[in-house]
């Protein structure tokens, strides 16, 4: 039975020696661009303990957030794809692993001709605290006696606060390969907070990780080896959406499923997902009178707020809502009904989310609304109509 600190540490100590020296059975087959491959030192691209490749779902320009960075080769691949108007952030609490990564970055930066990536020391649980800021404090007052442990967590508290690792609503996109499944369980519900509070609003999380297709059985969650290895840890592929949701994200879904497991281990396969998911469900609800209708394939879905809406019907939405559905994941599902007459927001009424409601075309029209019309002859696309 090991303790939930002793798992951190078992972590700490086998990535440690994975940065030193490349250990087999710690990754699983990952297809990157080679394109991207180019320019990374083979050090850095040896020591790969991925299981996925978040990065090729970013976007020039981004400020973006890699948990569990290693010896940086996602981070290094993410610099070349968001460019020198992006930048990119890599966390790690293994020295070993920061020692790579940073001996690197510069050689990185030289052979594609700008600097835009940082490794930053600090646990994925616990993104506010900057472990280097807190080793530094520490060094100058050591923790002697119980009274230095109490004022070494005020301490702690006041760098959170002061100076954080990763600042509130910050960033675009968090991303992360091979790395959440490590933390350990009494942390998790606050792992997926952390990645959800550095996020900017509209920011979106791509993750990939091990999960598993069943629940983990006890002496399994227990066994240093497997826990460290990337086994024991993974969350089922269930409760890996279900914890983004329950951290408030909206718009999930899976990006990537490997068929084949990477392991099975007593009947259990484990295999690696990537999964998308945003931020920007908060703010207040108003009523603009737009409506949306659900285009199928299904004959209804049900959205993160509890709408359920079937195919083809008109339903109300909030101005919050209808601007979110016009975005990616869901633009390509929906059709969008806008008022005749713009509803300006400083003047519109609260709309009620919790509940599910049909809009009626005259509601978009205007009561009033009796227009007759001629045939538009150039309705269709540009060409005549029938
Ligand atoms: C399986 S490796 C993945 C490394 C890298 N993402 C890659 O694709 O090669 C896990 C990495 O996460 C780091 N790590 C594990 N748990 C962590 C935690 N709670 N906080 C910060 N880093 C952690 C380890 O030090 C190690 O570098």
């Amino acid at each position: 039975m090991i303790e939930a600190h002793s798992k951190e540490t078992v972590v700490r100590q086998r990535y440690a020696a994975g940065a030193k020296e490349r250990a087999d059975k710690l990754c699983c087959p990952v297809d990157y661009n080679s394109e991207y491959l180019k320019v990374i030192p083979r050090e850095v691209i040896e020591r790969d303990y991925g299981c996925g490749d978040p990065s090729r779902y970013l976007l020039e320009g981004e400020i973006v957030v890699d948990l569990g960075s290693g010896t940086g080769k996602i981070c290094f691949i993410a610099a070349q794809i968001v460019g020198p108007k992006g930048k990119v952030i890599g966390i790690d609490m293994t020295d070993e692993m920061l020692e790579v990564a940073r001996r690197n970055a510069p050689i990185v930066a030289e052979r594609i001709g700008y600097m835009n990536v940082q490794f930053r020391k600090g646990r994925i649980q616990d993104l506010a605290l900057d472990l280097e800021l807190l080793d530094r404090q520490l060094k100058q007052s050591p923790i002697a006696d119980a009274a230095s442990f109490l004022d070494a967590d005020e301490l702690a508290e006041e760098l959170r606060c002061k100076h954080p690792l990763i600042a509130s609503d910050s960033v675009d996109v968090v991303v992360s390969s091979c790395v959440l499944n490590l933390v350990e369980p009494k942390s998790k519900r606050q792992l997926f907070d952390e990645i959800f509070r550095v996020l900017k609003k509209g920011g979106r999380a791509v993750i990939s990780d091990i999960v598993s297709d069943e629940e983990l059985p006890e002496e399994m969650q227990n066994d240093p080896e497997l826990w460290s290895g990337c086994v024991s840890g993974a969350l089922t592929e269930e409760g890996f959406l279900t914890a983004f949701a329950s951290a408030g994200f909206y718009g999930i879904q899976i990006l990537k499923r490997d068929v084949n497991p990477w392991r099975t281990v007593q009947g259990i396969e484990f295999r690696s997902v990537t999964v998308e998911a945003f931020k920007g469900k908060q703010g207040p609800c108003l009523e603009c009178n737009q409506a949306v209708i659900y285009r199928g394939p299904f004959k209804e879905v049900l959205d993160d707020d509890n709408h359920r809406m079937e195919r083809g019907k008109r339903y109300a939405v909030c101005d919050k809502t209808y601007n979110l559905y016009k975005k990616v994941p869901y633009r390509e599902f929906f059709e969008f009904v806008d008022p005749l007459v713009d509803v300006p927001l400083a003047e519109a009424k609260p709309f009620d989310c919790s509940r599910t409601a049909l809009r009626h075309p005259k509601e978009t029209k205007g009561q009033d609304y009796d227009a007759t019309t001629e045939a538009n002859n150039t309705c269709c696309d540009g060409g005549s109509c029938c």
